[in-house]
């Protein structure tokens, strides 16, 4: 059976993008194989998070992720920081890496603007610990959205290189799952930039833990344009904030963006507004409520995420202390 690994970053609180780009895919590949999830809190640090409210949001992702349908029993979900292994082998990555790699990411490009200077270290070779996340467990299969592809592509070089140093065929290679459709959820004010929960505008994004009346709201003003939906998705070229409403839609109610335009051709976006808050209430209330009912005990949630650490610990463990007898360190001993 597949190894299959993922993680989510608690930077903020789970948006629309992470769940059709990512936590949809996490949910349905529990049938095909043994799952680990991580809630990435040492990749959230790489910018400034205040404390309390990173162990906030870092418990409030777990509740969403539980109320979303991942299985803590069958499958693991728990916290980067409670793991080691993750940032033992992420130092042997840093040395695996080479700096021109690393310029090359994008995300990297885009996160520290102009203000590359000052931007944290940690932001710099947050790829190689996102490597080390999935290579610590012998993992092949990563279910993300398209923003994600490039970091894995790194992954599969450092993996190369490492075995390639010390001729071993330690580390495989891993495969990203990306869905079709979804996997590029855009922000709701623009939609040529990407839907993020660390958006400043809250307006940009629908939140997994948003209420009824938040979600109408939000997509009542979402930005739109004059012209009518067309009849196929050839017509919606030029087009992004309409492309990105209709994806949504045709996302929340299972059909493809054709089905959808042939169902909906001529309606105006008042209309059809209405109908895409209707249909993201109607998947995002239960999520929700289970996310509250989940919230009222948090000390349940801190031992879910502990449990889910000791069993990832015990995967990762043996395999790190591995990559490190290969490079050379002398055991740690019991
Ligand atoms: P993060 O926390 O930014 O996002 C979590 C997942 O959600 C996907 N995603 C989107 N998909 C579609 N449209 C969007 N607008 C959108 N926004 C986010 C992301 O592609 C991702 O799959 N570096 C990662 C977390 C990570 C990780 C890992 C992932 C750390 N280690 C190991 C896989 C394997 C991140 O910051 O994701």
């Amino acid at each position: 059976m597949a190894r299959i690994f993922s993680g989510m970053a608690p930077s903020g609180f789970p948006t629309l993008g992470n769940y059709l780009g990512a936590t949809r895919n996490w949910v349905k590949l529990q049938a095909q194989g043994d799952c680990i999830y991580c809630i990435v809190d040492q990749h959230a640090i790489t910018n400034f998070q205040n404390p309390t409210e990173l162990r906030e949001k870092t418990r409030v992702m777990a509740a969403i992720l539980l109320a979303s349908g991942i299985d803590p029993e069958k499958h693991i979900l728990f916290h980067q920081s409670a793991v080691p292994a993750h940032a033992r082998l992420a130092w042997i990555f840093n040395c695996v890496a080479r700096i021109g790699w690393l310029n090359r990411m994008t995300q990297f490009k885009d996160k520290a603007g102009k203000d590359r200077e000052a931007v944290s270290t940690g932001l710099y070779v947050y790829p190689n610990l996102m490597a080390a996340d999935i290579h610590a467990y012998h993992a092949t299969l990563v279910p993300v959205g398209d923003d994600q592809r490039q970091h894995l592509e790194l992954a599969n070089d450092i993996a190369e290189k490492f075995n390639f140093d010390y001729g071993v065929k330690f580390f495989p290679r891993i495969e990203a799952m990306i869905p079709a459709e979804t996997a590029r959820i855009m922000s709701l004010r623009d939609g040529t930039k990407k839907m993020s929960k660390s958006d400043p505008s809250d307006q940009s994004r629908i939140n997994l833990n948003d209420d009824s009346d938040t979600i109408a709201l939000k997509i009542r003003r979402a930005k739109t344009d004059p012209e009518p939906l067309p009849a196929d998705p050839s017509g919606l070229a030029g087009r992004p904030e309409a492309t990105n409403l209709v994806t949504i839609y045709a996302a929340m109610t299972d059909q493809t963006p054709a089905a959808v335009l042939q169902n909906l051709a001529g309606a105006g976006f008042g209309a059809f507004k209405e109908k895409l808050a209707d249909a993201l209430i109607a998947h995002i209330a239960p999520i929700k409520t289970e996310t509250e009912r989940l919230l009222n005990d948090p000390a349940h949630i801190d031992s879910i995420l502990q449990a889910g650490a000791r069993r990832a610990a015990a995967i990762a463990d043996p395999i790190v202390d591995e990559a490190e007898r290969i490079v050379g360190f002398l055991p740690r001993g019991p």
